[in-house]
C-alpha cells in the first residue's frame, strides 16, 4: 500500500498540488483521473521519486520516500516498474533488449535466468515472437506490450502507468487494460494509473480517486461513479466522448418509447 498525506508542490509561486491525502491499495488497480492540467502526472512523478513534494509524506508500506536518499531510495525504486507515456522504449535496442536491460542494470541472478525471465514476460504480454524485432517495427499497441513486460522484468510490488492508452485505438485499449489489471492480480501489486479514458475507468477502475485542480476531490468505485451527486465529478465523467454516446442513445431510446403507440392505440 502506498499512502501519501498532505502532498503538496508548487512551482515557483504556483501550487499544483493542494494537500492530498489519500491511499493506493496493493494488489489494486488504483486509477488517478482528473482533467488535463489537474496535476496527475505531477502527482505520480512525486509518488515515484523523480520530483520532490513540496510538503507531506509518501509512505510505502510505512517506509516515507520524501525522507530517502542514496542506496534506499535506489533499493525502494527497484520496486517500482514505470511505464510512461509513449512508451519510453529504447529504439536502438530490440524488444527482448529492452526487456532485458533492467535485468542486466540491477538483477542479481544469473545471465540464463535474466534471459529466462527476459523471456518469461515477453511470452506474458504476448510478444513472444516479437524479441528480435526494433520499435520501430511494431505497432503502438506492441510498444505498450513490449514496455509492460519491460516494467515488469524485476518483479515490481509498485507498478505506475501514466496515460497507459494515450495514441491507442479502443480495442487496443481495452487489451492494454485487462492485460495492467489481469498482471497487477496475478503479483499482487499495488498499480496507479493516470487517465482521462472513460473506458478504462468503467473497465479497470477498482479503486478512482478524482484529482480538480489539485486537491483530491472524490474517491470511489466504479460502480460509485454512476450514482455519485459530486457535480464536477459528474462534469467529468459526462463530459466524456462514451458517455455523450451512452446520454444520446438513451435519449433516442426515450424519444421512440415515448412514439412508440399505446396497445390501446393499435
Ligand atoms: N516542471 C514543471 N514546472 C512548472 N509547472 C509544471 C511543471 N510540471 C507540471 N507543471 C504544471 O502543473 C500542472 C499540472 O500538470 P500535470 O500534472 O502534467 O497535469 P495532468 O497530468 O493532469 O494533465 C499544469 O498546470 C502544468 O503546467
Ligand atoms: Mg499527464
Amino acid at each position: 500500500m502506498i499512502e501519501v498525506k498532505d502532498l503538496r508542490k508548487s512551482f515557483d509561486e504556483r501550487e499544483v498540488l493542494k494537500g492530498i491525502s489519500a491511499t493506493f491499495e496493493e494488489g489494486k488497480t488504483n486509477l488517478i483521473i482528473g482533467q488535463s492540467g489537474s496535476g496527475k502526472t505531477v502527482l505520480l512523478k512525486n509518488l515515484v521519486g523523480l520530483i520532490r513534494p513540496t510538503n507531506g509524506e509518501i509512505l510505502y508500506d510505512n517506509r516515507d520516500l520524501t525522507k530517502m536518499a542514496g542506496e534506499e531510495l535506489k533499493s525502494l525504486r527497484q520496486e517500482m516498474g514505470m511505464i510512461f507515456q509513449g512508451s519510453a522504449l529504447f529504439d536502438a535496442k530490440t524488444v527482448f533488449e529492452n526487456v532485458y536491460f533492467p535485468l542486466e542494470m540491477f538483477s542479481k541472478i544469473s545471465k540464463e535466468d535474466k534471459i529466462k525471465r527476459a523471456e518469461f514476460c515477453l511470452e506474458r504480454v504476448n510478444l513472444k515472437d516479437a524479441g528480435h524485432l526494433y520499435p520501430s517495427e511494431i505497432s503502438g499497441g506492441m510498444m505498450k506490450r513490449a514496455a509492460i513486460a519491460r516494467a515488469i522484468a524485476l518483479n515490481p510490488k509498485y507498478l505506475f502507468c501514466d496515460e497507459p492508452n494515450s495514441g491507442l485505438d479502443p480495442q487496443t485499449s481495452l487489451v492494454i487494460d485487462d492485460l495492467i489489471h489481469d498482471i497487477t492480480k496475478e503479483y499482487n501489486i499495488t498499480t496507479v494509473i493516470n487517465t482521462h479514458d472513460m473506458n478504462s475507468v468503467m473497465n479497470i477502475g477498482e479503486k478512482i480517486l478524482f484529482i480538480k485542480e489539485g486537491s483530491l476531490e472524490w474517491t470511489g468505485t466504479s460502480k460509485d461513479i454512476m450514482s455519485s451527486t459530486n457535480e464536477a465529478l459528474n462534469r467529468f465523467v459526462f463530459a466524456s466522448d462514451l458517455f455523450k454516446k451512452v446520454k444520446q442513445a438513451e435519449m433516442k431510446e426515450a424519444t421512440a418509447q415515448h412514439q412508440k403507440p399505446t396497445t390501446n392505440q393499435i
